[in-house]
């Protein structure tokens, strides 16, 4: 479902050049749940950042039910956020005055659902 091809990824500060993922590859399935753990700097937040379309790799492919992002547009990036992927952050960035129910339709209504498919409790 997820390929992960040799993506690597530096920031720059400066002069200050630091390689934050260097030629990283994995595979993830559909319905698989995996952990990915290590050191604090060792590149887990850019990794997710990357998956989730938040952040771009500067080199190898992210490869999404078999398509490559190479060639991804704004827009492309912006229905996969939408549409495939799923992000919960390390501060949960919930928006404090609406009630749970609001918080969860707003992204279905950003998504273009309807108000009845957006009650519609399966
Ligand atoms: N926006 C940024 N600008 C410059 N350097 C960055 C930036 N984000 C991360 N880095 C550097 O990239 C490396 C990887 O950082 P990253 O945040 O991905 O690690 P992490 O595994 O998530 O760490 P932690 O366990 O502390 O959350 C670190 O050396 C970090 O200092
Ligand atoms: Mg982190």
């Amino acid at each position: 479902m997820l390929q992960i091809k040799n993506i690597s990824k530096q920031y720059a500060v400066g002069s200050v050049v630091t390689k934050a993922l260097d030629n990283v590859s994995l595979n993830l399935r559909d319905n698989e749940f995996v952990a990915i753990l290590g050191p604090s700097g060792s590149g887990k937040t850019t990794l997710l950042n990357i998956i989730g379309g938040l952040d771009r790799y500067d080199s190898g492919d992210l490869v999404i039910n078999e398509i490559s992002t190479k060639k991804y547009s704004d827009r492309d990036w912006d229905s996969y956020r939408n549409h495939t992927i799923g992000f919960v952050f390390q501060s949960y960035n919930l928006i404090p005055h609406q009630t749970v129910l609001a918080k969860v339709e707003l992204a279905l209504t950003i998504s273009g659902i309807s108000k009845s498919e957006r009650k519609n409790v399966p």
